[in-house]
């Protein structure tokens, strides 16, 4: 029985700051983050959206077309979490009128969460062949002002429907996975910015795959030519360059510029305009594949690099079923990233800095272009939301 991705819908902010702005402001050569890290725009969200309202939008064509039916588990991946206690999912099944048979949970592992919660997902499915699971990876990715980080912000949430006899992406049961205690990227509790060594970042990054590869490599016998696409962990799309590459020369097959273009490219084109989504990075890259690739991808071997910081690491793999195109919301997804609102850097800034209270007091926020849910306030400590769909 093939087990995977049924349905995938993406949603990010309406709002995006060009880097073209943000070097100005910097005084940093535009380059550096056009060509440097590969990134152009990157997705801000306004005081009225959360990882709640972007989870919830990015899952509300699943309900708007009948396909949460069914759904008795709601795993939600997050590095950005709002409570300590209350997972963020139990905000996003009531916005959506699940059914009160589900079990919620909220994953985390910094960008590696939302994979986590696919195979515990593919699992339930597994024992429950009849049942459907929702995974949701919800992410605001957050540096501070000014520091090298800043330029890979971004923001968005990715809603993946699992089931038996998935009609998008059946996930193989071979996985290579690595997990090293390691200070690469962290959050402590008390700061909404996360702390960072970018360098070494991106060097444990590709040490987590090339070990991940390994053991996916032994468990399989499969080589990089049995792929006909990759799609990775994308914080910046040249990490996700690079990273082909090492694993290229590392397996003594380099590989050209071009040639990784044509089995990349195609995940690449959502994040280089959305920034990093954390948890649900590599899931977007997949929906801008799938989305955007101008092949047929029908029964194409996908092979999947999924990271967080800290870290773990996992390479597996994924065949795109027949008439998958049928089921994809690409028009939905290229219409939102085409009907943004450029913000200025002063705008951008004082967004930045309105962040979300945390003095406990009340608060009601303004009304912000957003999806169908929104961020309304706060009251007696509780987060309130609202509906706009009629
Ligand atoms: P930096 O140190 O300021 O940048 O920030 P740089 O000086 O290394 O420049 C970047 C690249 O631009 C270089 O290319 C430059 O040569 C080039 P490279 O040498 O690397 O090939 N460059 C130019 N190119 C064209 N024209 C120019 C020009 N100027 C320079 N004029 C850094 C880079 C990655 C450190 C920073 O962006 C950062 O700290 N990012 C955040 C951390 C990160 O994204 N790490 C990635 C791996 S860890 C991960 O993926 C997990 C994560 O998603 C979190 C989680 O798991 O939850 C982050």
């Amino acid at each position: 029985m093939n087990i995977g991705i049924d349905r995938l819908s993406f949603y990010t902010s309406n709002y995006y700051v060009d880097l073209k702005t943000l070097a100005e402001a910097r005084s940093v050569d535009p380059d550096k983050y056009y060509i440097g890290i590969g990134q152009e725009k990157m997705g801000i969200p306004p005081p009225d959206e959360d990882v709640v309202t972007l989870a919830a939008s990015a899952a509300y064509p699943l309900m708007r077309d009948g396909e949460l039916d069914g759904v008795e588990l709601l795993l939600f991946a997050t590095e950005s979490g709002i409570d300590q206690s209350k997972a963020a999912g139990i905000y996003v099944h009531g916005l959506l009128e699940m059914s009160p048979r589900c079990r919620t949970v909220e994953l985390k592992q910094a960008c590696y969460s939302g994979t986590a919660a696919l195979q515990l997902a593919i699992g339930f499915v597994a024992r429950n062949p009849g049942k459907k699971a929702l995974v949701i990876s919800s992410d605001i990715a957050r540096y501070e002002l000014g520091s090298p980080g800043e330029a890979t912000q971004g923001c968005g949430a990715v809603a993946m429907l699992v089931s038996a006899n998935p009609r998008l992406v059946a996930i193989e049961p071979e996985s290579g996975y690595y997990t090293e205690d390691v200070m690469d990227f962290w959050r402590p509790n008390y700061r909404s910015e996360a702390l960072v060594d970018g360098k070494y970042s991106t060097m444990v990054y590709i040490h987590a795959l090339l070990e991940s590869w390994k053991q996916y490599a032994e468990l399989t016998d499969r080589t990089l030519t049995d792929f006909d696409r990759f799609c990775y962990h994308i914080p910046f799309t040249k990490m996700a360059e690079k990273a082909h590459q090492k694993l290229s020369r590392k397996l003594k097959s380099p590989i050209e510029k071009a040639e990784i273009a044509g089995l990349l490219e195609g995940s690449l084109r959502y994040s280089r305009i959305t920034g990093n989504c954390y948890a649900g990075s590599m899931y977007v890259g997949l929906a801008s594949l799938l989305d955007t690739d101008g092949e047929d991808l029908t029964n194409k071997r996908i092979g999947l690099y999924s990271y967080g910081s800290g870290c773990v690491g996992e390479f597996f793999s994924g065949v795109v079923q027949p008439g998958y195109r049928e089921v994809l919301y690409a028009d939905q997804h290229r219409n939102l990233l085409e009907n943004r609102t450029e913000l200025t850097y002063q705008q951008y800034e004082d967004i930045f800095n309105y962040g979300v209270p945390v003095d406990g007091g009340e608060y009601v926020f303004p009304q912000y272009k957003t999806g169908p849910f929104r961020f309304s306030g706060i009251s007696q400590h509780k987060r309130e939301y609202e509906s706009l769909v009629d």
